[in-house]
């Protein structure tokens, strides 16, 4: 009894020390320390990237369920609806469903069946200012790989990574689909991922750039076919190869990397990674005004989802002028988006030292809606040179959380340039997903996930059962970092 009372007027005590402050003690252990705090300014709000505090792999020999190297799993992530629980330890346990794009193609595509890679976490948060060894930093998020599913077509045809060299004329149900000629079967480069409640789910892809519905089971249900300004055309024809850029329409390799749905899922957003052909998407000089689209899926399978939006995204770029690309996109609150641009510097890239690698912020309030103008024509480019055409505004671009702070990556025993070791940054982050933390004090804290694209890439890897060496061993990397997403709503995912 005594001991029970002793503890209970100790808290009421702490309690009381930190709410005559006006914000929670700062003895409390699970919170950030407030110097980590990096606030960002949008619309009139403060967003606050609070710091990285959690990191966790995959190893890269790793394998899945139907025998091939699990890798790429940072092309896409979701936190399976429903998943995600708040534990009485201080941990947080989920599901991650993650999307890799078409398999170990380094030397070129190949005949890989799309598919998802399901995870079980164990999220302990790391709060500390201390920097940890890096094994121990790995404690801070748990990853378990529990199964895979497997995409087909409407007839239970595999969809393949092979490059998408032949096109499949348009039926009564499909637009006209990208197809590999030497099996005929559709091809898929996955890139963005939505998960509904029951199962089924929204996948973006660079060949088409399209946008795919999958029920529970993993088999097509609807594809989504972009404005004539996005699709690629060689010659006057369409042709989804990703092996040349096209005349007009995405290029090649830069499809529709983002993807996410409004709260009430009545919308699907997908953004274009980087400018169109026509836009400038040839040049990395001139290629940062991208393309964001929005349709109406509130009529899911009504014969063409309506196009309802269209704006102008300013991506940011190197000091010497390049575009960084974006490699996803996650809906906040009204117009708010998180956008996640990035060199290809890092484990497994060009060069050890990545410049630039953050979530931003993304605005459309004030942008202009340039669908049903003239600019759906590919003949009417919104940029030329890498000038954008002065009738449009684009979207306000504002810098947020970077991946690659130095003092936050030390905390977990992770540094960003040379050694190039398994304590180096993976250089492809190319997913997001949100989860909140449950803290009454804090009502719109979230966790950031956010996964590597390793592209399969390790010593000891098996591709459609053959073993392959690709030089180097990159892991599936994982990170979590906490932010303040002021009226942020996340559907499906509640604590
Ligand atoms: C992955 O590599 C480690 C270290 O070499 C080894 O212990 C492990 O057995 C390997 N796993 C697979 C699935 O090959
Ligand atoms: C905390 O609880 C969760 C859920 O029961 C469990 O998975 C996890 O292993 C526990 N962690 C510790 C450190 O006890
Ligand atoms: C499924 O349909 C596509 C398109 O008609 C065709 O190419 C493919 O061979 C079919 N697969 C099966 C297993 O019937
Ligand atoms: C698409 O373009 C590639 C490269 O130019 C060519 O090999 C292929 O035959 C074209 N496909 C179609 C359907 O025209």
């Amino acid at each position: 009894m005594m001991t029970v009372s002793f503890v209970w007027i100790l808290a009421a005590l702490s309690l009381q020390a930190g709410t005559s402050y006006g914000r929670p003690s700062r003895t409390r252990r699970d919170e950030p320390d407030p110097i980590f705090a990096v606030p960002a300014e949008v619309g009139g709000k403060t967003y606050i990237n609070k710091g990285l505090v959690g990191f966790g792999l995959i190893p890269s020999n790793f394998t899945d369920s139907t025998g091939d190297t699990l890798g790429g799993i940072g092309s896409a992530i979701a936190i399976k609806p429903g998943s995600f629980t708040k534990n009485s330890n201080g941990t947080f346990t989920g599901t991650i469903i993650a999307q890799p794009d078409r398999g170990f193609n380094v030397d070129g595509t190949i005949d890989w069946q799309g598919r998802q890679q399901i995870i079980d976490f164990v999220l302990t948060p790391y709060y500390g200012t201390d920097n940890l060894d890096f094994s121990d930093g790995l404690k801070t998020l748990q990853l378990n790989y529990r199964e895979t599913l497997l995409y087909t077509e409407r007839n239970g045809s595999k969809t393949t990574g092979l490059d998408a060299l032949a096109v499949r004329p348009a039926t009564a149900m499909d637009p006209p689909l990208p197809e590999a000629p030497s099996n005929d079967h559709m091809s898929l480069d996955a890139e963005g991922l939505v998960v509904n409640a029951d199962g089924s789910f929204w996948t973006s892809d660079e060949y088409g750039p399209y946008i795919y519905l999958f029920n529970v089971q993993g088999d097509l249900v609807q594809a989504i076919e972009p404005p004539q300004a996005i699709v690629p055309f060689i010659d006057g024809q369409l042709n989804f190869t990703s092996d040349t850029d096209p005349d007009t329409g995405r290029a090649g390799n830069q499809g529709f990397e983002g993807l996410t749905i409004s709260a009430d899922g009545s919308t699907l957003f997908a953004l274009l990674q980087s400018a169109t052909i026509q836009d400038g998407g040839d040049d990395k000089t001139t290629s940062r005004y991208t393309r964001l689209v929005a349709f109406d899926i509130s009529s899911p399978l009504a014969a063409k989802p309506p196009l309802i939006g269209e704006w102008v995204v300013p991506l940011p770029q190197t000091k010497k002028g390049k575009t960084l690309a974006s490699s996803e996109l996650h809906l906040i609150s009204e117009n708010i988006f998180l956008a996640l641009s990035r060199d290809g510097d890092g484990h497994g890239g060009d060069d050890s030292k990545s410049s630039y690698k953050q979530a931003d912020l993304v605005d459309i309030t004030d942008a202009t809606d340039i669908h049903n103008t003239k600019f759906d024509d590919p003949s009417n480019p919104i940029a030329v040179n890498g000038d954008l055409d002065s009738s449009i505004n684009p979207a306000n671009y504002v810098s947020f959380v970077s991946f690659i702070d130095s003092v936050q990556l030390a905390r977990f025993g992770v540094h960003n340039g040379d050694p190039v070791d398994q304590t180096l940054i993976d250089a492809k982050w190319e997913s997001l997903a949100l989860a909140p933390v449950g803290d009454s004090d804090y009502p719109d804290d979230y966790f950031l996930f956010t996964a590597a694209d390793n592209d399969f890439i390790t010593t000891q890897g098996i591709s459609l059962g053959q073993p392959y060496n690709a030089g180097l061993d990159n892991d599936n990397q994982m990170m979590v970092y906490r932010v303040t997403l002021p009226g942020a709503t996340v559907p499906g995912v509640t604590v």
